[in-house]
């Protein structure tokens, strides 16, 4: 008898043997441990080309504050702040062009783990960037900038590890405080799509993949 090997990947099994290390965060989240991990090089791979064409920058609050977290997007829209407000913006305000193409390797990554946390047929258009340098923080917030709230939220933590602060639906509830290492994946949707979040000043460390940083690829459905 010959074994003969599949020409596709089966992403569903794949995801599901992965998705033993599954810790539940709340009803609609869930932490997929090293969920990334194989793809991790791969992904960072495909961000150095993204990042040829947008590059990181601080943007601002509308309150007026530089963000701490260096931010760039790819897919058909990116999210983005000034003082004039939060929006989706189908063009890099940076660059006056479109936002770089969403690579393969970031779209099956993000709809493998979205399977593999109950939420089928996810299928992002944007992806946030994230570059978290020594002391870099997210306050708490919610992602609700985006047009339905059916779809989930997908994010890929990389490099230096750090504190993910995942609270309740309302800001003055004390968040979880969880450690996210470099392949970890959160995903919240359904009855946790609101929940407030952030991310507690990242530490000094170096990491293989990133040097000082860490790398943050949040997935959404904005449009
Ligand atoms: C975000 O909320 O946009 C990023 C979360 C993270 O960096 O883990
Ligand atoms: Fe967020």
């Amino acid at each position: 008898m010959r074994i003969v090997k599949s020409p596709t990947p089966d992403l569903f099994a794949s995801a599901a043997d992965r998705g033993q290390r599954t810790e539940p965060l709340a009803e609609g989240a869930a932490i997929l441990r090293a969920f990334a991990a194989e793809d991790a090089a791969a992904l960072m791979r495909s961000l150095r080309e993204i990042l040829e064409a947008a590059s990181f920058r601080h943007m601002t609050t509308p309150g007026g504050f530089r963000m701490s977290v260096a931010m760039t997007n790819c897919g058909t829209a990116g999210w983005v702040t000034d003082r004039t407000g939060y929006r989706y913006d189908p063009m890099d305000p940076l660059s006056g062009r479109a936002w770089p193409p969403m690579p393969q390797s970031f779209r099956r990554v993000a709809a493998t783990a979205a399977v593999a946390a109950g939420f089928a047929g996810f299928e992002p258009d944007s992806c946030l960037i994230n570059r978290y340098d020594p002391g870099a923080r997210l306050s708490l917030h919610q992602d609700r900038n985006e047009r339905d709230y059916t779809a989930p939220i997908v994010s890929v933590s990389l490099g230096i590890a750090a504190v993910f602060l995942f609270g309740g639906a309302k800001r003055n509830e004390r968040p979880k405080r969880v450690l996210l290492e470099s392949g970890d994946v959160v995903v919240w949707g359904g009855p946790a799509r609101l929940t407030f979040h952030g991310v507690a000043p990242l530490a000094e460390d170096n990491h293989p993949l990133t040097g000082p940083h860490r790398i943050n690829l949040t997935f959404r459905k904005a449009l």
